[in-house]
């Protein structure tokens, strides 16, 4: 099994998105039934993203206060994906699964492991901006850390904090590969062109060959609830994602 998380520093850098069209992407290279998507960000937004809007409530956070497997509030979406929703919860709720994932740092990695997936799976994990304690549980867990930023100055300032939680979460979990993936690139806007080849520049090979371009479609497909690759397959943003998705099957593989 391999486990991609997918984090950023800032909020609205696109990881909800990126987390679903990479999982339908996934999805569509290696067949249904082998690709998981889970949500460890209290906004449950993922779900959506799958067209699982009407889902009932239950996800990861309470089902892990209950005790029960989480392959019991797994849901298959019609695009080959299971999907593993936050879920709807009190405050009290979110408070106290927060506080067994700080007294278990691995206990989402556990639960994952439980879950009964194939052995050659692919799981993504969605998380909230910022350090938090769904961003440890992400790296104790994950094989690859996909770390979004946008091509504009606020994700360039982020990239310090990054880099020292990078170094931090590096000595507790030396498995972790990270890998900058560059967002909404957009070479026609000049700052977005020059903040890219900033990054490029101050990032080099820790920085994905393939970025997303800024594409309209993943906004309506988001409005349609579905994956940008089934909303508009032939557009830039599902080409890019396509691509991506395949580097990073190279990826897990080398
Ligand atoms: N490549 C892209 N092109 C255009 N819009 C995008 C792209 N990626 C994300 N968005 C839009 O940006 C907004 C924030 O994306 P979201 O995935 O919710 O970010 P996050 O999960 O980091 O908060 C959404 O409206 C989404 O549709
Ligand atoms: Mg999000």
């Amino acid at each position: 099994m391999s486990v991609i998380g997918v984090v950023s520093m800032k909020g609205g850098v696109g990881k909800t998105s990126a987390t679903a069209n990479l999982a339908a992407a996934f999805a569509s290279l290696l067949g249904a039934g082998r690709v998981s998507a889970v949500d460890l960000d209290p906004q449950s937004a993922l779900q959506y993203h799958f067209g699982l809007s009407n889902a009932h409530n239950e996800g990861v956070c309470a089902q892990s206060l209950r005790g029960g497997s989480w392959r019991a509030i797994t849901e298959d979406s019609a695009y080959g994906v299971a999907c593993l929703p936050y879920g709807a919860v009190s405050e009290v709720e979110r408070e106290d699964f927060e506080a067994l994932l700080e007294r278990d740092p691995h206990w989402v990695g556990k639960q994952i492991q439980r879950a009964g997936l194939d052995e050659d799976a692919v799981v993504l994990i969605d998380s909230p901006p910022g350090p938090s304690v769904y961003l440890r549980q992400v790296f104790a867990c994950a094989d690859i850390v996909l770390i979004v930023l946008l091509a504009d100055a606020a994700s360039y300032a982020s990239i310090p904090a990054m880099e020292s939680w990078l170094v931090e979460m590096s000595h507790s979990f030396p498995q972790v590969d990270s890998v900058y993936l560059l967002n909404q690139v957009d070479r026609s806007e000049p700052l977005n062109r020059d903040v890219a080849d900033m990054l490029r520049q101050q990032l080099q090979d820790k920085l994905a060959p393939i970025g997303i371009h800024a594409d309209e479609a993943v906004k309506e497909a988001l409005a349609f609830q579905q994956p940008v690759l089934i909303y508009d397959p032939h557009g830039q943003a599902s080409h890019d994602i396509a691509r991506l998705a395949k580097w990073l099957i190279d990826a897990i593989n080398r």
